[in-house]
């Protein structure tokens, strides 16, 4: 029998997010039960309303619940409307009416009551600040042994940073969250820029994809990405030659269903709260060696890094994906 994996999407939707989202709903092996929206991108309660209208003109209803809307600790910044625009789907000209309600709870009582209900069953893909899961953590202590794995897009070990030369986004934005995410017991696997700067998504796809499957859907997606590639393309020479972006986000899908595409390494990753550093991922590459250091114990929890992939193979599998039939017209 095939193996289907429950998965609940924690989300600040986002450009990346939303090709995250389709790539999920689109996958054979992926049952999504719920979106747990968080500040980032956009405000939480854009997030929310983003989550709910990717679902719905995608034909799909599942719970979206409503999160933090702001960090832990540090205090919040300014949402990168340069990056994602204002709405995080690349500013979209109008917005058909879907009038879908958002499931009542926070983001993190939905974690725990999902997780409680079905234990061991569900993998959390986190994909924006970790506040959400954090605080489900506060909730409930024993989480790490409900859910089956946790895979977080967010941070970096080697590939310099997004947001500073050390730190990437969705970390530096709640690092006091992050830290205590990385310190919980669970099987976490970490997918950062160390990957997701290696698969250059380009424009021409979309456009490919919006043709082929017509569909309000993929023409949102297309507008999305559109926005999106000209903040990268403006960035990266080598990602303007062919117009494109980095779809950080759907690595970690990707990292579920194929988790052969990419190597890793394992250790204990903490995360610099507070100075130019900031959000920084550190993982102790070296623990056989016993630091005198503080928090560098032998008995705290490793976790599972993705440092090199399969670039090629991602992008088949994305494009395999979503020019499948999986729209409801
Ligand atoms: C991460 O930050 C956000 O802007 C993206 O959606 C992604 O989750 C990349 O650093
Ligand atoms: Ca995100």
């Amino acid at each position: 029998m095939n193996l289907i994996h429950k998965v609940i999407f924690d989300t600040d939707p986002g450009v990346d997010d939303a090709i995250a989202l389709y790539f999920a709903l689109a996958h054979p092996a992926i049952d999504l039960i719920g979106i747990t929206t968080t500040f980032g991108n956009v405000s939480v309660a854009q997030a929310a309303i983003n989550a709910l209208y990717l679902t719905a003109i995608a034909g799909r209803e599942l719970p979206v619940t409503q999160g933090l809307s702001a960090p832990l600790s540090k205090a919040p910044v300014a949402p990168p409307a340069f990056i994602h625009g204002a709405d995080g789907l690349g500013n979209l000209p109008a917005r058909r009416s879907t009038g879908r309600p958002l499931d009542p709870r926070s983001s993190a009582q939905f974690i725990v009551d999902s997780a409680r209900s079905q234990p061991g069953e569900i993998t959390l893909v986190a994909v924006g600040p970790l506040g959400n899961l954090a605080t489900a953590l506060q909730l409930e202590p024993a989480l790490p042994a409900l859910l089956k794995q946790v895979i977080v897009m967010g941070g970096t070990v080697l590939e310099p940073g997004n947001v500073s030369p050390v730190a990437e986004a969705n970390i530096w934005n709640d690092p006091h969250a992050a830290d205590s995410v990385f310190a919980a017991p669970w099987k976490l696997t970490m997918v950062g820029l160390d990957v997701t700067h290696r698969v250059v998504t380009e424009l021409s796809f979309f456009e490919t994809l919006a043709r082929r499957q017509r569909h309000i859907a993929t023409d949102t997606l297309l507008h999305a990405v559109s926005f999106y590639a000209t903040f990268y393309s403006g960035l990266y020479k080598h990602v303007a030659k062919s117009p494109g972006c980095f779809a950080h986000d759907l690595l970690a899908f990707i990292y579920l269903v194929r988790p052969e595409l990419f190597t890793l390494e394992s250790g204990c990753i903490r995360v610099v709260c507070d100075g130019l550093a900031q959000g920084q991922t550190i993982l102790n590459r070296r623990d056989f060696i016993d630091y005198p250091q503080n928090g560098w114990e032998a008995s705290r929890t490793r976790s599972q890094v993705c440092l090199q992939v399969d670039a090629p193979a991602c992008l088949n599998l994305l494009e395999a994906t979503l020019m499948a039939d999986w729209l409801k017209r």
